[in-house]
């Protein structure tokens, strides 16, 4: 198994290569790349849908409006942005803030799954439809499904995944924040079970896992 420093190596590595990444023609208009960011070894990810105009400047995700709504939830429920990892489904802002088109998330997806292996997340909350359907390999909208947290075999790690709206949508309407306000608050009771186990994992196993002392906090703070 790789430590959490060989594994932030690897999340380094591949952060430089998604800066060099042409894969999609969305490179051709990009101003930088948006990988994501955060704490490496973070128990909780957000995976949202691509970068908007602020975010192609700055090459961070989620530092616009949508991003603050963000930050607020979190601090509501007792975490920080440099506590998680944030990433989002496209690395590339789509012109005009479009809907990412399939192909664009074909040639993008290895690097949503390679994040998901190396950072070892026990939960991913997917924000809004694009992230939810890609996820959770299933076609049901975001409206059907948030809320209700899933497991998933994602990147070799079995992980808890909870459909929850997009912070866009829930500045659009009131009602759709006070949803996604109550679903940011079943977060921690979630990160407190620890990761499922999956159905092969001996028990002694996890149970030796769980008293192992937990590893410093490794931050990707200079990301961007
Ligand atoms: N919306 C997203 O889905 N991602 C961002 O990074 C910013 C806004």
């Amino acid at each position: 198994m790789a430590t959490a420093e060989e594994r932030r190596e690897e999340l380094v590595a591949l952060y430089k290569e998604v800066q060099a990444c042409t894969k999609c023609p969305l490179h051709e208009t990009r101003a930088k790349a948006v990988f994501g960011a955060g704490d490496a070894d973070a128990d909780l990810m957000f995976v949202g849908e691509a970068p908007g105009a602020e975010e192609d400047r700055q090459g961070l995700p989620f530092v616009g409006r949508a991003g603050q709504l963000l930050n607020q939830m979190l601090e509501e429920i007792g975490l920080s942005r440099e506590e998680v990892f944030i990433a989002n489904v496209l690395k590339s802002r789509p012109p005009g803030n479009r809907d990412p088109q399939p192909l664009e998330i074909e040639a993008c997806r290895p690097y949503l799954f390679e994040q998901v292996r190396l950072i070892e997340p026990t939960v991913i909350c997917t924000l809004g439809n694009f992230a939810t359907k890609l996820l959770t390999g299933n076609p049901a909208g975001i409206t059907r499904v948030r809320g209700t947290p899933q497991v998933h075999e994602l990147g070799s790690r079995t992980v808890f995944l909870l459909p929850i709206f997009h912070p866009a949508a829930a500045l659009r309407t009131p009602a759709v924040k006070e949803t996604l306000r109550g679903d940011f608050a079943t977060i921690p009771d979630l990160l407190a079970m620890g990761p499922p186990v999956a159905a092969e994992e001996p028990l002694e196993e996890a149970e030796e896992a769980d008293s192992a002392p937990e590893p410093p906090a490794d931050q990707l703070g200079f990301f961007g």
